[in-house]
């Protein structure tokens, strides 16, 4: 490995952090900044992209720091919260009002209106998404019908996803997107090059605006010398999703891995064929590199970490994530509490914008301990829902890697393979997004030949094996399957 560091920034969604890699692939410091959330009406997330460049600026220059200057770095990696939308004026570098979060549900009768025109079919075979808020193309759209300024910028308006503000920033105008981000938006037939016209007509986003579309790693550029003490190459660039796939090792078809973070991502390799889900997963791109595109099946869960900060800090019900295991463990089961944690509506396999979170069940036998062991449970519910899809589709999971900051519970992990019924592999370190950034950076900087050289040795993992009794697990996929009926 390179004699020199790599610098990972990994922009999430309730946090912008800074990773510094040693030469031999290690993890030597992080830096963490929490983002301000907005929740401006029910249904709409937005954050400050200005928050979160300087959160980023200021992260990245106490790796620099460490590291012992900019001339220690080999190559910048950046992974980014996927599909959150940012608008800003080309001249200046400034935002035009807030972006908008993956999460936000604004544009859901956009969406209807699109669906009941007849159009879900075309984009869901050329984009391999499924028509929802979720993704950018509406997002970007909303922001030109309700923001006089966006809508008035002309030629001078720039578009783009997180990677691509923050690429922005650091070289002082570079505008590109890699393609795992670009697939994010709905404007980006699969097995198509550029923006597809059709798609930017139909969701009414001027093609001008847009970024690029490049590999995911390269040498795309340096930053200004002035923000990190000298110029540094960037050189990797994914959708976090996508980093904590390449991370994981899951490079080839037939693994599979699920993220846990504010929301639940499993995403399965399945090589260079593009994919096409009848079960309501998504196809997307897991990453091209020489201009070769591979690609992943997904299925998208909207809440899980933010579940728990949803508990902590809007209901008070418990102090710390970190307690929620033993809170879990305190009790014997549910007491017959299900929760469906529809805060941000429901993705895959339902996509369900409009659904609202139900916690059923209660009793006065139940206390905050049947109530946060529901919430930890709809956590497998959720995941188990994915794996039918997957099996479905053709693609069943014969064991299921975990990563991700809520991964390191082992209640949860333990429920997990519970209800799959299969074994669950926890890697020693769960940083994989980061990982993932790192090795794409370390491809495009030409340290590595491939991923694969880029994987090295896998980090041990822990097996959690199923131990629930068929019995116990069919009551529990009931319950779930009557709380979901009662979102409707
Ligand atoms: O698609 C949204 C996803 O990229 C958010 O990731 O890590 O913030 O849950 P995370």
């Amino acid at each position: 490995m390179s004699e020199r560091h790599l610098l990972v920034l990994d922009a999430g969604t309730t946090s912008t952090r800074a990773m510094l890699y040693a030469p031999d692939g290690a993890r030597i410091a992080t830096a963490q900044a929490d983002l301000t959330q907005y929740y401006p009406q029910p249904g709409w997330v937005e954050q400050d992209a200005a928050e979160i460049w300087t959160h980023t600026l200021a992260c990245a220059r106490q790796m620099v720091d460490r590291a012992g200057g900019a001339d220690r770095i080999a190559a910048i990696g950046i992974a980014n919260q996927r599909e959150t939308v940012v608008a800003w004026h080309r001249r200046t570098g400034d935002p035009i009002g807030r972006a908008i979060v993956w999460q936000d549900r604004r544009t859901a009768d956009h969406c209807a209106a699109l669906r009941a025109q007849g159009h879900e079919a075309l984009v869901q075979q050329r984009t391999g998404l499924v028509i929802d808020p979720y993704f950018s193309a509406t997002k970007m759209r909303w922001m030109i019908n309700h923001r006089p300024e966006v809508a008035a910028a002309g030629h001078g308006l720039a578009l783009g996803t997180i990677e691509s503000w923050l690429v922005w920033k650091l070289t002082g105008g570079l505008h590109i997107s890699d393609a795992s981000n670009a697939s994010r938006t709905q404007l980006m037939a699969l097995d198509g090059t550029g923006w597809d016209a059709e798609l930017c007509a139909l969701f009414g986003v001027p093609g001008a605006a847009l970024p690029e579309i490049v590999d995911n790693a390269g040498d795309f550029g340096a930053t200004l010398p002035d923000w990190l003490g000298g110029p540094i190459r960037v050189c990797g660039l994914a959708g976090d999703q996508q980093a904590a796939t390449i991370g994981q090792g899951c490079l080839a078809a037939g693994a599979v891995k699920a993220t846990l973070g504010t929301g639940a991502f499993v995403l399965a390799p399945v090589g260079a064929v593009v994919p096409a889900s009848a079960n309501r997963l998504l196809g997307t791109v897991l990453c091209q590199m020489d201009g070769r595109r591979h690609y992943a099946l997904e299925g998208s869960i909207f809440v899980a970490g933010s579940l728990i900060q949803w508990l902590r800090d809007r209901i008070g019900l418990i102090a710390a994530a970190v307690d929620t295991d033993a809170i879990a463990r305190s009790v014997p089961d549910n007491g017959g509490v299900f929760l469906l944690p529809a805060l941000s509506g429901l993705g895959a396999p339902h996509w369900r914008p409009e659904a609202t979170g139900v916690i059923s069940g209660l009793t006065h036998g139940t206390g905050k301990a049947h109530i946060v062991r529901a919430a930890l449970e709809s956590m497998a519910h959720q995941v188990h829902d994915l794996a039918a899809a997957f099996a479905a589709d053709g693609a069943p999971w014969r064991t299921l890697r975990i990563d991700g900051g809520m991964s390191a519970n082992d209640w949860i992990a333990q429920d997990m393979a519970d209800m799959l019924d299969l074994t669950v592999e926890r890697p020693a370190d769960v940083e994989t997004t980061a990982r993932g950034a790192a090795m794409l950076a370390g491809v495009g900087a030409g340290l590595f030949p491939s991923l694969e050289a880029a994987a090295g040795i896998a980090s041990a993992a822990t097996p959690f094996t199923p131990l629930m009794s068929a019995q116990v697990r069919a009551q529990r996929l009931a319950g779930w399957r009557a709380v979901l009926a009662q979102a409707e």
